[in-house]
């Protein structure tokens, strides 16, 4: 099997997987401004993409050849669709079927066990299974099977349910996982305390005890490269992953950014180049508008006019309307510059 994992510079960088924010399009904005070394999909359903609605779930595996290497992240309840998911993962099924691609694929295929929302929680999946081993490690063989030794398989979650619990990270790293990356908090905590370092760190000590191969990646608040190169070499990590910080810096994954010294033009130039995407690939029907109100803010930040065409951009409903209204904003930084 071709492990993209162990073909990476250590320590390495992902762009983390977020609903509705890391889509083809905005990855491909990512891979232009600065590339990470590895893509994550939004978490898909594989219940939802073995059933009749699976059409609609599509959009979600989406990519160009522009934004790999690419790891499918799936979550769910049932293993045999897990392992039904993985199979047509690995064999370009989906790479076909999403993205009409047959000479690439998807690098491997990541198990969300960390999502917390309440509604997930309930129904037993992502995070809960930190309380259902025996099923999480269903998931894991069934996954694996369906994977076939062609897509190597990972793990994402959190570092316990209510506590700090290191019996999990533990339990997932006996299962011969490719990658596992901890996010720094427990469910109970949401998102609302730092993320514990030393507690990842200590994961990656449980992972050298135990002596298996599985890389450890940090996730949690990391909002510049430095900070994150500064993080793997404290804990000794494999790689660290971004989320957020993508939001305060689409070039975070260079060492010198230049966003800090771009001025407005620039940033609208950026915006109208991520809104013409977003028009081409989905239309005004394949994605609600209303997902790229996310944006709004990285873009339209930090010049004079900016809070009044944000409250202008955000309430537009359709994409025509809001290339208008960056076309005329353009226009008058142009004039002003
Ligand atoms: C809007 C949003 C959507 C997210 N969606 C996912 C997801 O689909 N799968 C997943 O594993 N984590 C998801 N996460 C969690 C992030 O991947 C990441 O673990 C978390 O934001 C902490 O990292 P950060 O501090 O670098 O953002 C999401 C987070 C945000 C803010």
């Amino acid at each position: 099997m071709q492990n993209i994992w162990d073909e990476l510079p250590k320590p390495y960088f992902v762009l983390a997987p977020m609903d509705d924010v890391t889509d083809t399009v905005f990855r491909r904005i990512v891979g232009d401004c600065a590339a990470p070394d590895v893509f994550f999909t939004e978490f898909v359903n594989v219940d939802g993409l073995q059933s009749p609605g699976r059409k609609r779930l599509l959009n979600r595996l989406q990519f160009t050849p522009k934004e790999t290497p690419l790891i499918a992240q799936i979550w769910g309840k049932t293993p045999e669709n897990y392992y039904k998911t993985a199979k047509e993962l690995a064999d370009g099924t989906f790479a076909l079927e999403s993205s009409n691609l047959e000479d690439t694929n998807f690098a491997g295929i990541d198990l969300n066990f960390g999502c917390p929302d309440k509604a997930v929680v309930k129904n037993g999946c992502c995070v809960a299974l930190v309380n259902d081993r025996p099923l999480a490690q269903e998931i894991i063989q069934a996954t694996k099977e369906g994977a076939g030794g062609k897509l190597p398989v990972s793990v994402k979650t959190r570092l316990g349910f209510n506590e700090v619990d290191y019996s999990w990270p533990e339990f997932l790293l006996e299962q011969d996982i490719a990658v596992l990356t901890m996010h720094g908090r427990t469910r109970k905590q949401m998102s609302k305390v730092p993320a514990d370092w030393d507690a990842i760190g200590k994961v990656r000590e449980l992972r050298d005890k135990l002596g298996v191969a599985t890389h450890i990646v940090g996730n949690g608040d990391v909002m510049t490269r430095q900070q994150g190169l500064e993080l793997a070499t404290t804990h000794q990590l494999d790689g660290i992953m971004i989320g957020r910080g993508i939001f305060q810096d689409p070039y975070v994954f260079v060492s010198e950014s230049p966003w800090h010294k771009m001025g407005a033009l620039e940033r609208l130039e950026l915006y109208k180049k991520h809104v013409e995407l977003f028009a081409e690939t989905w239309g005004d029907t394949g994605r609600h508008v209303r997902v790229l109100n996310k944006f709004c803010k990285v873009y339209i930040n930090d010049f004079p006019s900016a809070k009044h065409l944000r409250e202008q951009l955000m309430n537009a409903q359709h994409t025509d309307e809001l290339l208008q209204l960056l076309e005329q904003a353009t226009k008058y930084e142009f004039t002003r510059a």
